[in-house]
């Protein structure tokens, strides 16, 4: 299980602090917000930039913003080793992954909790990961909504033929007892903010979760 903390959860005061807690986290979670797409703002691409300074972790950059096509060159430029952008922000899905390739990062596709998996099955063969929501996106802290899960299982075996590569992302409410389900449903990769920075000892979090 590969886990990615969610720095929207970390101390912003001090960030290089923070993910100095996560030193064993195999990526870090960098949660995009543009105040349109969800109702919050959060980063843009001068804090990958100076984040990048500090470890060579693979940042997994989680774009949340209305119009992803115009950011992604700079995201990559600033160090994202991997994006995702949301499918419900763009109308030619097929033109985003292309820009993402073009610059030189993995490709993830994100889904909201009420968007159907069906949307995901002409581009499944063409990306790296999907990310499920099991969250409404904008905000750290929220508790996991259980329809994920079956989400999770159908992608798995949608993959199966369609992409055996795929890698799944789970993003939102994840703790020891919801990191279990997505386990199980055939997740690859946990998403966790407040479980993890809400806490004395990131680390043993982490690994309670692994
Ligand atoms: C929510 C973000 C998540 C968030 C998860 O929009 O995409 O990455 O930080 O936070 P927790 O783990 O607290 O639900
Ligand atoms: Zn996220």
């Amino acid at each position: 299980m590969i886990i990615a903390p969610s720095i929207l959860s970390a101390d912003f005061g001090n960030l290089q602090k923070s993910i100095g807690l996560v030193k064993s986290a195999e990526w870090l979670h960098i949660d995009v917000m543009d105040g349109h797409f969800v109702p919050n703002i959060s980063i843009g691409p001068v804090v990958v930039k100076g984040l990048r300074k500090y470890t060579k972790q693979v940042f997994d950059t989680h774009l949340m913003i209305s119009n992803p096509n115009k950011y992604i060159k700079a995201f990559i430029d600033a160090g994202s080793d991997r994006i995702t952008f949301h499918i419900e922000a763009v109308s030619f899905p097929i033109e985003t992954i292309d820009l993402i390739r073009k610059f030189g990062a993995k490709v993830g596709v994100s889904i909201k909790p009420s968007t159907s998996i069906e949307v995901l099955k002409p581009i499944l063969p063409m990306i790296d990961q999907v990310l499920v929501m099991s969250v409404e996106p904008g905000f750290g802290g929220q508790e996991f909504m259980m329809n994920s899960v079956l989400k999770i299982q159908e992608i798995r075996e949608l993959s199966k033929t369609l992409n055996p590569e795929l890698l799944i992302v789970v993003d939102g409410g994840i703790n020891e007892i919801t990191s279990t389900f997505c386990a199980k449903a055939g997740a690859d990769v946990l998403v966790a903010g407040s479980y993890v920075f809400n806490s004395d000892n990131p680390e043993q979090k982490m690994e309670s979760l692994r």
